[in-house]
Protein backbone atom coordinates (compact mmCIF):
# COMPACT_ATOMS: atom_id res chain seq x y z
CA UNK A 1 0.00 0.00 0.00
CA UNK A 2 1.21 3.16 -0.92
CA UNK A 3 1.59 5.66 2.16
CA UNK A 4 -0.05 8.68 2.77
CA UNK A 5 1.52 11.52 2.16
CA UNK A 6 1.37 14.31 5.23
CA UNK A 7 2.91 17.52 4.59
CA UNK A 8 2.94 20.61 7.00
CA UNK A 9 5.33 23.91 7.45
CA UNK A 10 6.07 26.65 10.22
CA UNK A 11 6.94 29.41 9.41
CA UNK A 12 10.42 30.78 10.42
CA UNK A 13 9.85 33.73 12.94
CA UNK A 14 10.84 34.22 16.41
CA UNK A 15 10.24 32.15 18.60
CA UNK A 16 7.90 28.62 19.04
CA UNK A 17 5.01 28.90 21.30
CA UNK A 18 2.75 27.03 23.06
CA UNK A 19 0.01 27.58 20.09
CA UNK A 20 1.72 26.16 17.44
CA UNK A 21 2.74 23.89 19.76
CA UNK A 22 -0.95 22.58 20.65
CA UNK A 23 -2.59 23.96 17.59
CA UNK A 24 -0.06 21.89 14.95
CA UNK A 25 3.38 20.62 16.21
CA UNK A 26 1.77 18.00 18.61
CA UNK A 27 0.04 16.46 15.88
CA UNK A 28 3.09 16.30 13.61
CA UNK A 29 4.33 13.84 15.79
CA UNK A 30 1.66 11.62 16.00
CA UNK A 31 0.65 11.07 12.73
CA UNK A 32 4.63 10.76 12.16
CA UNK A 33 4.64 7.65 14.29
CA UNK A 34 2.11 6.04 11.79
CA UNK A 35 3.78 3.85 9.66
CA UNK A 36 1.35 4.18 6.98
CA UNK A 37 1.96 8.19 6.39
CA UNK A 38 5.00 9.62 4.78
CA UNK A 39 5.54 12.55 6.84
CA UNK A 40 7.07 16.18 5.11
CA UNK A 41 8.10 19.18 7.52
CA UNK A 42 9.49 22.12 6.52
CA UNK A 43 10.36 25.52 7.56
CA UNK A 44 8.33 28.08 5.33
CA UNK A 45 11.28 30.61 5.36
CA UNK A 46 10.07 31.87 1.89
CA UNK A 47 7.09 32.92 3.37
CA UNK A 48 9.04 34.55 6.15
CA UNK A 49 9.95 37.15 3.48
CA UNK A 50 6.32 38.87 3.27
CA UNK A 51 7.60 40.31 7.03
CA UNK A 52 11.00 41.50 6.27
CA UNK A 53 13.25 40.11 9.06
CA UNK A 54 16.93 40.65 9.60
CA UNK A 55 18.38 37.69 7.47
CA UNK A 56 20.34 36.36 10.16
CA UNK A 57 17.17 36.05 12.21
CA UNK A 58 15.94 34.28 9.42
CA UNK A 59 18.76 31.46 9.52
CA UNK A 60 18.61 31.43 13.24
CA UNK A 61 14.79 30.95 13.31
CA UNK A 62 15.06 28.57 10.74
CA UNK A 63 17.43 26.23 12.51
CA UNK A 64 16.08 26.44 16.16
CA UNK A 65 12.58 25.23 14.67
CA UNK A 66 14.64 22.19 13.12
CA UNK A 67 16.36 21.60 16.80
CA UNK A 68 12.92 22.26 18.00
CA UNK A 69 11.14 19.97 15.54
CA UNK A 70 13.57 16.87 17.03
CA UNK A 71 13.23 18.23 20.39
CA UNK A 72 9.36 17.51 20.24
CA UNK A 73 10.15 13.99 19.02
CA UNK A 74 10.13 13.96 15.09
CA UNK A 75 12.71 11.78 13.64
CA UNK A 76 14.63 12.95 11.13
CA UNK A 77 14.88 9.84 9.24
CA UNK A 78 11.45 8.75 9.36
CA UNK A 79 9.92 11.98 8.62
CA UNK A 80 11.09 14.48 5.95
CA UNK A 81 12.26 17.76 7.59
CA UNK A 82 13.70 20.53 5.27
CA UNK A 83 13.68 24.31 4.46
CA UNK A 84 11.19 25.98 1.80
CA UNK A 85 14.54 27.42 0.19
CA UNK A 86 15.60 24.28 -0.54
CA UNK A 87 13.54 23.23 -3.35
CA UNK A 88 13.47 25.58 -5.99
CA UNK A 89 11.28 23.56 -8.07
CA UNK A 90 8.56 25.32 -5.11
CA UNK A 91 9.53 28.58 -6.42
CA UNK A 92 8.33 27.20 -9.91
CA UNK A 93 5.32 25.68 -9.14
CA UNK A 94 4.55 28.73 -7.14
CA UNK A 95 4.07 30.25 -11.01
CA UNK A 96 2.57 27.79 -12.87
CA UNK A 97 -0.23 27.83 -10.04
CA UNK A 98 -0.61 31.49 -9.96
CA UNK A 99 -1.89 31.66 -13.62
CA UNK A 100 -4.67 29.54 -12.53
CA UNK A 101 -5.77 31.36 -8.71
CA UNK A 102 -7.61 34.91 -9.29
CA UNK A 103 -6.70 38.20 -7.87
CA UNK A 104 -10.57 38.09 -6.29
CA UNK A 105 -9.58 34.70 -4.47
CA UNK A 106 -6.56 35.59 -3.01
CA UNK A 107 -7.56 39.41 -2.14
CA UNK A 108 -11.07 37.61 0.18
CA UNK A 109 -8.27 35.21 2.03
CA UNK A 110 -8.39 36.55 5.32
CA UNK A 111 -4.57 36.83 6.34
CA UNK A 112 -4.74 39.33 3.22
CA UNK A 113 -8.05 41.25 4.34
CA UNK A 114 -6.33 41.98 7.96
CA UNK A 115 -3.20 43.35 6.75
CA UNK A 116 -5.15 46.13 3.76
CA UNK A 117 -7.60 46.79 6.18
CA UNK A 118 -5.62 47.71 9.39
CA UNK A 119 -5.39 51.58 8.98
CA UNK A 120 -2.30 52.42 9.54
CA UNK A 121 -1.14 50.34 6.77
CA UNK A 122 -1.09 52.15 3.63
CA UNK A 123 -2.05 49.70 0.48
CA UNK A 124 1.31 50.93 -1.27
CA UNK A 125 3.10 49.40 1.30
CA UNK A 126 1.54 45.62 0.96
CA UNK A 127 4.08 43.87 -0.58
CA UNK A 128 3.00 41.40 -3.79
CA UNK A 129 4.04 38.16 -1.39
CA UNK A 130 1.78 38.87 0.83
CA UNK A 131 -0.83 38.74 -1.77
CA UNK A 132 -0.08 35.87 -3.33
CA UNK A 133 0.99 34.02 0.10
CA UNK A 134 -1.81 31.39 -0.60
CA UNK A 135 -0.38 30.70 -3.86
CA UNK A 136 3.35 29.47 -2.76
CA UNK A 137 1.92 27.81 0.17
CA UNK A 138 -0.28 25.86 -2.34
CA UNK A 139 2.77 25.09 -3.94
CA UNK A 140 3.69 23.31 -1.12
CA UNK A 141 1.70 21.55 -0.67
CA UNK A 142 0.89 19.95 -3.92
CA UNK A 143 4.82 20.00 -4.87
CA UNK A 144 4.94 16.82 -2.80
CA UNK A 145 1.25 15.27 -3.66
CA UNK A 146 0.34 15.76 -0.37
CA UNK A 147 -2.70 14.05 0.56
CA UNK A 148 -3.09 15.49 4.21
CA UNK A 149 -2.14 18.98 5.82
CA UNK A 150 -2.18 19.31 9.38
CA UNK A 151 -2.54 23.15 10.03
CA UNK A 152 -3.79 25.34 13.36
CA UNK A 153 -7.64 27.05 12.26
CA UNK A 154 -6.37 30.24 11.12
CA UNK A 155 -4.17 28.10 7.80
CA UNK A 156 -7.86 26.36 6.78
CA UNK A 157 -8.51 29.03 4.42
CA UNK A 158 -5.41 28.98 2.86
CA UNK A 159 -5.89 24.49 2.62
CA UNK A 160 -9.42 25.15 1.17
CA UNK A 161 -8.09 27.73 -1.40
CA UNK A 162 -5.26 24.31 -2.15
CA UNK A 163 -8.16 22.23 -2.42
CA UNK A 164 -9.43 24.69 -5.35
CA UNK A 165 -7.07 24.70 -7.25
CA UNK A 166 -6.04 21.17 -7.62
CA UNK A 167 -9.52 20.80 -8.54
CA UNK A 168 -9.01 22.90 -11.10
CA UNK A 169 -5.48 21.70 -12.35
CA UNK A 170 -7.47 18.16 -12.33
CA UNK A 171 -10.26 19.21 -14.84
CA UNK A 172 -8.26 21.29 -17.31
CA UNK A 173 -5.34 19.47 -17.03
CA UNK A 174 -6.50 15.76 -15.98
CA UNK A 175 -5.80 14.08 -13.01
CA UNK A 176 -2.61 15.25 -11.49
CA UNK A 177 -2.97 16.00 -7.74
CA UNK A 178 -4.93 14.51 -4.86
CA UNK A 179 -7.32 17.16 -3.51
CA UNK A 180 -5.65 16.96 0.16
CA UNK A 181 -7.55 16.91 3.49
CA UNK A 182 -7.64 19.16 6.27
CA UNK A 183 -7.58 17.27 9.14
CA UNK A 184 -11.05 18.80 10.49
CA UNK A 185 -11.22 17.77 13.61
CA UNK A 186 -7.80 18.74 14.97
CA UNK A 187 -8.85 22.67 14.45
CA UNK A 188 -7.77 23.81 17.73
CA UNK A 189 -7.15 27.49 18.91
CA UNK A 190 -5.27 28.03 21.08
CA UNK A 191 -5.96 31.45 23.10
CA UNK A 192 -2.99 34.40 24.23
CA UNK A 193 -2.76 35.36 27.54
CA UNK A 194 -4.15 38.62 27.20
CA UNK A 195 -7.35 37.13 26.75
CA UNK A 196 -8.00 39.11 23.55
CA UNK A 197 -7.38 36.44 20.78
CA UNK A 198 -5.36 33.16 20.08
CA UNK A 199 -1.91 33.26 21.03
CA UNK A 200 0.74 34.57 17.85
CA UNK A 201 3.97 36.19 18.07
CA UNK A 202 2.81 39.52 17.18
CA UNK A 203 0.11 40.04 20.12
CA UNK A 204 3.02 39.20 22.47
CA UNK A 205 0.78 36.93 24.23
CA UNK A 206 2.97 33.94 24.60
CA UNK A 207 4.00 31.02 26.46
CA UNK A 208 7.06 30.58 24.57
CA UNK A 209 8.54 26.80 23.98
CA UNK A 210 11.70 27.79 25.75
CA UNK A 211 10.77 29.18 28.76
CA UNK A 212 11.78 28.78 31.91
CA UNK A 213 9.25 27.67 34.87
CA UNK A 214 9.89 31.02 36.08
CA UNK A 215 9.05 33.13 33.47
CA UNK A 216 6.26 30.65 32.73
CA UNK A 217 5.00 31.59 36.14
CA UNK A 218 5.41 35.42 35.83
CA UNK A 219 3.68 35.09 32.28
CA UNK A 220 0.60 33.11 33.81
CA UNK A 221 0.27 35.23 37.05
CA UNK A 222 -0.05 38.56 35.13
CA UNK A 223 -2.29 36.40 32.64
CA UNK A 224 -6.30 38.17 31.90
CA UNK A 225 -8.60 35.83 33.38
CA UNK A 226 -13.03 35.83 33.67
CA UNK A 227 -12.65 40.00 34.07
CA UNK A 228 -16.22 39.63 35.02
CA UNK A 229 -14.64 38.30 38.28
CA UNK A 230 -13.91 41.09 40.03
CA UNK A 231 -13.30 40.19 44.12
CA UNK A 232 -11.91 36.50 45.02
CA UNK A 233 -15.48 35.71 46.07
CA UNK A 234 -17.09 36.82 42.70
CA UNK A 235 -18.27 33.45 41.05
CA UNK A 236 -16.26 32.94 37.70
CA UNK A 237 -17.24 31.82 34.13
CA UNK A 238 -14.43 29.61 32.86
CA UNK A 239 -15.60 30.11 29.39
CA UNK A 240 -15.02 33.28 29.89
CA UNK A 241 -11.64 32.81 30.68
CA UNK A 242 -8.64 31.97 28.35
CA UNK A 243 -6.36 30.30 30.94
CA UNK A 244 -9.24 28.09 31.25
CA UNK A 245 -9.04 26.97 27.76
CA UNK A 246 -5.51 26.27 28.17
CA UNK A 247 -6.84 24.35 30.85
CA UNK A 248 -8.85 22.21 28.79
CA UNK A 249 -5.48 21.81 26.24
CA UNK A 250 -3.59 21.01 28.65
CA UNK A 251 -4.90 19.50 32.11
CA UNK A 252 -5.99 16.12 33.28
CA UNK A 253 -9.66 15.62 33.39
CA UNK A 254 -9.77 15.70 37.53
CA UNK A 255 -7.91 18.24 37.55
CA UNK A 256 -10.12 20.42 34.85
CA UNK A 257 -13.47 19.46 36.59
CA UNK A 258 -11.76 20.87 39.97
CA UNK A 259 -10.84 24.31 38.48
CA UNK A 260 -14.38 24.37 36.84
CA UNK A 261 -16.33 23.86 39.92
CA UNK A 262 -14.03 26.09 41.91
CA UNK A 263 -14.18 29.09 39.50
CA UNK A 264 -18.07 28.83 38.61
CA UNK A 265 -18.71 28.09 42.70
CA UNK A 266 -16.19 30.85 43.85
CA UNK A 267 -14.33 28.05 45.86
CA UNK A 268 -11.20 28.27 43.82
CA UNK A 269 -9.77 31.62 43.36
CA UNK A 270 -7.58 32.73 40.14
CA UNK A 271 -4.33 32.20 41.70
CA UNK A 272 -4.65 28.86 42.75
CA UNK A 273 -6.05 27.72 39.37
CA UNK A 274 -3.14 29.55 37.59
CA UNK A 275 -0.58 27.64 39.68
CA UNK A 276 -2.33 24.40 38.60
CA UNK A 277 -2.02 25.84 34.94
CA UNK A 278 1.65 26.68 35.84
CA UNK A 279 2.67 23.12 36.99
CA UNK A 280 1.11 21.58 33.80
CA UNK A 281 2.89 23.84 31.61
CA UNK A 282 6.37 23.18 33.51
CA UNK A 283 5.66 19.58 33.66
CA UNK A 284 4.85 19.52 28.99
CA UNK A 285 7.36 22.13 28.57
CA UNK A 286 10.56 20.24 30.51
CA UNK A 287 11.16 17.18 28.48
CA UNK A 288 11.16 19.45 25.17
CA UNK A 289 13.82 21.47 27.03
CA UNK A 290 16.20 19.15 28.50
CA UNK A 291 15.97 17.61 24.40
CA UNK A 292 16.69 20.56 23.63
CA UNK A 293 19.37 21.41 25.59
CA UNK A 294 21.00 17.92 24.61
CA UNK A 295 21.39 19.07 21.03
CA UNK A 296 23.27 22.04 21.81
CA UNK A 297 26.38 20.12 22.03
CA UNK A 298 25.74 19.10 17.89
CA UNK A 299 24.11 22.62 17.76
CA UNK A 300 23.61 24.49 14.33
CA UNK A 301 25.76 21.86 12.42
CA UNK A 302 23.27 19.47 13.40
CA UNK A 303 20.93 21.22 12.29
CA UNK A 304 22.26 22.06 8.52
CA UNK A 305 22.63 18.51 8.02
CA UNK A 306 19.48 16.85 8.56
CA UNK A 307 18.34 20.27 6.08
CA UNK A 308 20.86 18.99 3.95
CA UNK A 309 19.38 15.29 3.46
CA UNK A 310 15.72 16.49 4.14
CA UNK A 311 16.34 18.80 1.22
CA UNK A 312 17.39 16.06 -0.84
CA UNK A 313 15.22 14.07 -0.43
CA UNK A 314 12.01 16.59 -0.48
CA UNK A 315 13.26 17.94 -3.64
CA UNK A 316 13.87 14.19 -5.35
CA UNK A 317 9.67 13.91 -4.69
CA UNK A 318 8.87 17.81 -5.98
CA UNK A 319 10.77 18.11 -9.14
CA UNK A 320 9.16 14.89 -10.43
CA UNK A 321 6.05 16.64 -9.92
CA UNK A 322 6.61 19.91 -11.32
CA UNK A 323 8.29 18.55 -14.49
CA UNK A 324 4.72 16.56 -15.57
CA UNK A 325 3.04 19.61 -14.25
CA UNK A 326 4.90 21.73 -16.78
CA UNK A 327 4.63 19.14 -19.23
CA UNK A 328 1.05 19.53 -18.91
CA UNK A 329 0.73 23.36 -19.31
CA UNK A 330 2.76 22.97 -22.74
CA UNK A 331 5.92 24.41 -20.71
CA UNK A 332 8.52 21.37 -20.70
CA UNK A 333 12.19 21.92 -19.88
CA UNK A 334 13.39 21.91 -23.79
N1 LIG B 1 1.40 29.64 6.43
C1 LIG B 1 1.73 28.65 7.41
C2 LIG B 1 1.79 29.32 8.78
O1 LIG B 1 2.02 30.50 8.87
C3 LIG B 1 3.05 27.97 7.10
C4 LIG B 1 2.97 27.23 5.82
C5 LIG B 1 3.52 27.60 4.65
C6 LIG B 1 2.33 25.97 5.60
N2 LIG B 1 3.27 26.66 3.68
C7 LIG B 1 2.53 25.66 4.24
C8 LIG B 1 1.61 25.11 6.40
C9 LIG B 1 2.02 24.48 3.68
C10 LIG B 1 1.09 23.94 5.84
C11 LIG B 1 1.30 23.65 4.49
O2 LIG B 1 1.65 28.65 9.76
Amino acid sequence: MDKKIVLSGIRATGKLHLGNYLGAMKYFVQLSEDKHKQCFFFIANLHTLTTRMDPRDIVRDLKEIVLTYISIGINPESSVIFAQSSVPETSELNWLLACLTSVAELEKMPHFKEKKDMKEVLHETVNVGLLTYPVLMAADILGPLANMVPVGEDQHPHVELTRDIARRFNILYGDTFPVPELLEGEAIRVPGLDGKGKMGKSNQNTIDLMDSPGEVLKKISRAVTDTARVRRSDTGNPFNCSLYALHQLLSADAELKDVHAGCASAKMGCVDCKKILVKNINQLLAPIQAKRFELNEKGSKYAIEILHEGGKRARKRIAVTVENVKEKMGVPLY
